[in-house]
């Protein structure tokens, strides 16, 4: 891949700046999206020292994506589907990663769409392809770049941008598995229900999950 750019909106979050943090590699350059640009800017400032390499930026969400090849929906549900319609008309010709679990505080519900993918997808009407991927990872080993990662689920019904999602998957250091059609979603996303409920029991911030008994995803 020559040169990838990437807008991570909801980039000031815990997941947003763990994943830019894993992205940095010679060619990338992140694209940090904010409600507030000055807060873009602080968040910047703070992971820079940590980026292994790449170019890092920060500015509002609206200006995040306008030069991205790969827009990552990185905000709370609650947050969701006004984010996605404020976006549209600026997403054709790129992909949308969207990593967004449906959690009532930490218990997982099933949204009218039938999943957070599905509900960005109905709001984006074709304009854009969506993958829905990086659910079931722990924001707090995403951001340790050395740390060893789960095993990522990738769903969405278009082909080609799915596996194209999955190449970045790979960059970041975790295996990614193409699990279906977008309305597999509903399952992805709840599974990180389940994942909290383990972190909750076991005392954990690393749950995540292993796929066994398939060869060479
Ligand atoms: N944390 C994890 O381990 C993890 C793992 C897998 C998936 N996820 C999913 O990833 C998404 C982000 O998780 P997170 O833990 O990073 O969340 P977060 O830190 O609570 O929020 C991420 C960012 O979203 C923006 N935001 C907050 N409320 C918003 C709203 N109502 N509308 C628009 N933007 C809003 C904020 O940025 P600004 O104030 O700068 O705009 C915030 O920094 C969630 O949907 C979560 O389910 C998280």
């Amino acid at each position: 891949m020559d040169q990838l750019n990437v807008a991570i909106v909801g980039g000031t979050g815990n997941l947003g700046s763990a994943l830019a943090l894993r992205l940095g590699a010679p060619g990338v350059k992140i694209i940090i999206g904010s409600r507030d640009a000055e807060k873009a800017k602080n968040a910047v400032a703070t992971l820079k020292p940590k980026l292994r390499a790449g170019e890092l930026v920060g500015t509002t969400n609206r200006e995040a994506v306008k030069d991205a090849d790969f827009v990552v929906i990185a905000v709370p549900y609650e947050g969701h589907a006004q984010m996605v319609s404020d976006l549209k008309g600026q997403l054709a010709g790129k992909i949308v990663i969207d990593t967004v679990v449906p959690l009532n505080k930490v218990k997982p519900f099933v949204p009218p769409a039938g999943s957070a993918l599905q509900e960005a997808q109905q709001i984006l009407n074709g304009e854009a392809p969506v993958v829905g991927a990086l659910h079931n990872i722990s924001a707090v080993d995403l951001g340790d770049v050395d740390a060893p990662l789960g095993d990522v689920l990738v769903c969405g019904d278009d082909a080609a941008a799915k596996q194209r999602v999955m190449e970045i998957i790979q960059r970041i250091g975790a295996t990614a598995y193409d699990a279906g059609p977008a309305s597999n979603a509903y399952v992805i996303e709840g599974l990180t229900g389940v994942i909290i409920a383990l972190n909750r029991k076991y005392k954990s911030k690393h749950g995540s999950i292993k796929i066994t008994g398939i060869g060479g995803a």
